[in-house]
């Protein structure tokens, strides 16, 4: 099967959020927000106060790069996935909750540095894993194929659950990590910065499963 393409959206304003949405809304199923608060990562990006009203026609998932993550997620309603770092993780059942009363589900990010046996008391409660192959905090930055390894080794541990790889995802990397084990690759620079957008994802699609 081919692996999903999920533009990732990286940006400071509501109207430009609005404008990515725009360029890749009919051309793709999901599209991943970034959200940084600036503590946990030295960056800081559009918030939950932005995130009324969303155009429809696409499902949003947030990567939630923040302190206390439950707060944020318990301002942002919907039927949304909701992607918190295991690095962020304080109180568990709190996330859970908060989760459950916004109507949405839970899926974990890993950061390049931190060991896979930290997932292991939440596996049972995400439907996905994040697996970071850049340092999270912003985007355009340098794929780490280190992180094949672990992509791998999370697919023979978790074959049910869903391995989203995010970071440094171009043409030239994207069959790397769909060949590691990846189902998902999300995507910031290698589409926006590009003027075709349709053009962009078919590519990285295309080199996804050339492997
Ligand atoms: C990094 C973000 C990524 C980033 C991807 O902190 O979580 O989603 O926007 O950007 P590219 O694809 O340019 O590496
Ligand atoms: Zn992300």
């Amino acid at each position: 099967m081919e692996p999903e393409i999920i533009p990732a959206i990286l940006v400071k304003r509501r109207e430009d959020l609005v404008e990515r949405i725009s360029r890749v809304k009919g051309l793709v199923s999901s599209v991943h927000i970034d959200v940084m608060d600036n503590e946990f990562v030295p960056n800081k990006t559009v918030g939950p106060e932005d995130f009324s009203n969303l155009p429809a026609g696409v499902t949003y998932e947030f990567h939630w790069m923040v302190k206390n993550p439950e707060d944020w997620i318990a301002r942002t309603k919907g039927k949304h996935l909701h992607v918190v770092h295991i690095e962020a993780v304080e109180d568990w059942a709190a996330i859970k909750a908060a989760c459950q009363k916004s109507g949405g589900k839970l899926g974990i990010a890993i950061s390049p540095a931190t060991p896979l046996t930290k997932l292991e008391p939440v596996m049972n409660d995400v439907s996905r894993i994040l697996v970071m192959s850049v340092t999270p905090g912003f985007d355009g930055q340098k794929y780490i194929q280190q992180v094949e390894g672990r992509i791998s080794e999370l697919k023979r541990r978790y074959p049910k659950i869903e391995i989203e790889v995010d970071g440094g995802i171009s043409p030239a990397t994207a069959g790397r990590a769909r060949a590691a084990g990846a189902d998902k690759l999300a995507a910031a620079s290698a589409i926006y910065s590009q003027p075709d957008a349709r053009k962009a994802i078919e590519e990285i699609r295309k080199a996804a499963g050339k492997q």
